[in-house]
C-alpha cells in the first residue's frame, strides 16, 4: 500500500459510532522489553501494532528474546533472563519510549549495544536518560554529537543511585528502574510530580517488588536490584492519548456522538479528560471495568458548547501527550484557554508547541506562543492550510481532526508517521462519518 503525500480533512456531516482504541504505546513498549528480560514466555494481548512498537518488538529480538506474531495483536515473547550481545544497530525509528527505555534495560547487562533513530529521534535530548545511567557505572559513546543518537551503551556492574527528578518524565523513570533491576543496592527515583506508573506496576507483574511511597505531590519509587523476573500475561488496554482523537472530534463535530471503548483510565494519564470537562464538554465514562491491572471505560463524547480554561501547570505530566489535540479543540472553545508549564511539549517528537502554534495560526486561529506554553483563542475557525508536521504524529492528526469541523479542508504531510502510535486511525475515522482524502 503506498503512502500518500498528504491527508486532508474536510468539514464532515455529524460523527457517530463506537470504535475501540489502539493499545496503549507505553505499556506496549514495556510489555516487550521486560518481557525480553525475563524468564520464560510473557504472552501480550491487545499490543498496539504501531511502527515505534515493531521497531522495540525487533530490539527486543536483537537482544535475545524471541518474539512471535499470534495473531492480530496477541504476541508471544519468551526471554533468556537478560539481555544478551546484539549485532548491528539497534534501530528505535520515531520512538523516543523505546529508546530511552531500552538503554536503560541494557544498561543493568555486559552488553555494548549502539542505539539510533529516525531524524526526528537523532534531534531528541538523551543526556537526561544516559546522565543518570552513567552515575550508575553505564558508559556512553556519542557517535556523533553528545546527547544525541547515535550512541553506543556498554552496560554491566551498575550500583543503584537515589535519582530525584528535575524534569517530570516517566521516561528517564522507566530507564532508571529498567536499569536498577540490575544493579547493586537499592535504586530510588523521588519525582516532585507523580508521573505514569506502568513501569512500576509491570514490574510487579512480573514479580519485582517495588515500593512506592507518598512524597509532597510525587512520591519516591524504589527496588532492590539483583531480582528476577519472571514471564506473565499482560493485557494491553486501550490507549487515552489515542483515544483522544476520535473523542476531540466527536466535542467539535456538530451533532456528533462518538464512543471509545476500552479506554484506561489511569488518572496518571486522564488529564485531558478532566481538562475538557472543565471547559464543558459532554464527556460519559460507562461500564467501568478492571483489566490487566488498570481501570478502563467506554468513553462517549457529545458535540459540546466549550469554554477555555487556564489548565493547571502541575497537571502536565498526566496529559503532556494531549496539548497538541487540547489545542485544536480550544479554537471551537469560547473565549481562551491557557496552557503554561509545558516545556517539555518542545523536546517531543517535534518542537509541538511551535508547530501547534504555526498551523492553528495557518487556520486562521489566534495563538500567542511563550517559551513554556501557548494561549490559543477560540472563535470561528476558517481552516484552509496545509500543516507542515516535522512527521509528529500527533501534530497530523490534531489538525485532521481539527479539519472536519472548519470552513476549509486542511491537509497535512507525512501521513504515513501516523501509523508510529495508530496505524488505522484514518479508516477507524471514516468509519465515524469522517471526510478525511489522500492527496498527491
Ligand atoms: C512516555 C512518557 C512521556 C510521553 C511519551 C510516553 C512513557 O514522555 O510523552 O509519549 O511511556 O513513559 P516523558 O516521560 O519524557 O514526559
Amino acid at each position: 500500500m503506498s503512502i500518500p503525500a498528504h491527508l486532508t480533512a474536510s468539514r464532515s456531516p455529524a460523527l457517530s459510532g463506537r470504535v475501540r482504541a489502539p493499545g496503549d504505546k507505553s505499556i506496549s513498549h514495556r510489555a516487550l522489553i521486560l518481557g525480553a528480560m525475563a524468564t520464560g514466555v510473557t504472552e501480550i494481548e491487545g499490543l498496539l501494532e504501531g511502527d515505534d512498537i515493531l521497531a522495540t518488538a525487533r530490539a527486543a529480538e536483537a537482544f535475545g528474546a524471541t518474539v512471535e506474531r499470534l495473531g492480530e495483536g496477541r504476541w508471544r515473547v519468551t526471554g533468556q533472563g537478560g539481555f544478551q550481545q546484539p549485532t548491528g544497530v539497534i534501530d528505535c525509528g520515531n520512538a523516543g519510549t523505546g529508546v530511552r527505555l531500552l538503554m536503560g534495560a541494557a544498561a543493568g547487562y555486559p552488553v555494548t549495544a549502539t542505539f539510533d533513530g529516525d531524524a526526528s529521534l537523532r534531534k531528541r535530548p538523551m543526556k537526561r536518560v544516559t546522565g543518570p545511567l552513567a552515575r550508575m557505572g553505564a558508559r556512553f559513546d556519542w557517535k556523533a554529537v553528545e546527547d544525541r543518537l547515535p550512541v553506543a551503551v556498554s552496560g554491566g556492574g551498575l550500583t543503584a543511585i537515589d535519582h530525584v527528578q528535575t524534569v517530570a518524565s516517566a521516561q528517564i523513570k522507566s530507564a532508571i528502574l529498567l536499569a536498577g533491576i540490575n544493579a547493586n543496592g537499592v535504586t530510588t527515583v523521588t519525582e516532585a510530580e507523580a508521573s505514569r506508573d506502568h513501569t512500576e506496576r509491570m514490574m510487579r507483574a512480573f514479580g519485582v517488588e517495588v515500593g512506592v511511597l507518598p512524597d509532597g505531590e510525587g512520591w519516591r519509587v524504589s527496588l532492590r536490584g539483583g531480582q528476577a523476573l519472571t514471564g506473565t500475561s499482560v493485557a494491553v488496554p486501550g490507549d487515552p492519548s489515542s483515544a483522544a482523537f476520535p473523542l476531540a472530534a466527536g466535542l467539535i463535530v456538530p451533532g456528533s456522538e462518538v464512543t471509545v471503548e476500552g479506554v484506561m483510565l489511569n488518572p496518571l494519564r486522564t488529564g485531558l479528560f478532566e481538562t475538557w470537562r472543565e471547559m464543558g464538554a459532554d464527556l460519559a465514562v460507562s461500564n467501568r471495568r478492571m483489566a490487566g491491572g488498570e481501570e478502563l471505560g467506554d468513553v462517549t463524547a457529545r458535540h459540546s458548547t466549550l469554554r477555555g480554561v487556564v489548565v493547571p501547570p502541575e497537571r502536565a505530566a498526566s496529559m503532556i501527550d494531549e496539548y497538541s489535540i487540547l489545542a485544536a479543540t480550544a479554537a471551537f472553545a469560547e473565549g481562551a484557554t491557557v496552557m503554561r508549564g509545558i516545556g517539555e511539549m518542545r523536546v517531543k517528537e517535534s518542537d509541538r508547541i511551535a508547530l501547534m502554534a504555526a498551523g492553528l495560526t495557518a487556520c486562521g486561529v489566534r495563538v500567542e506562543e511563550e517559551p513554556e506554553g501557548f494561549t490559543v483563542f477560540g472563535g470561528p475557525v476558517r481552516g484552509g492550510a496545509t500543516v507542515v508536521t516535522h512527521g509528529d504524529h500527533r501534530i497530523a492528526m490534531s489538525h485532521l481532526v481539527l479539519g472536519l469541523a472548519v470552513e476549509e479542508a486542511v491537509a497535512v504531510d507525512e501521513p504515513g508517521m501516523i501509523a508510529t502510535s495508530f496505524p488505522g486511525f484514518v479508516e477507524l475515522m471514516r468509519g465515524l462519518g469522517a471526510d478525511i482524502a489522500a492527496s498527491a
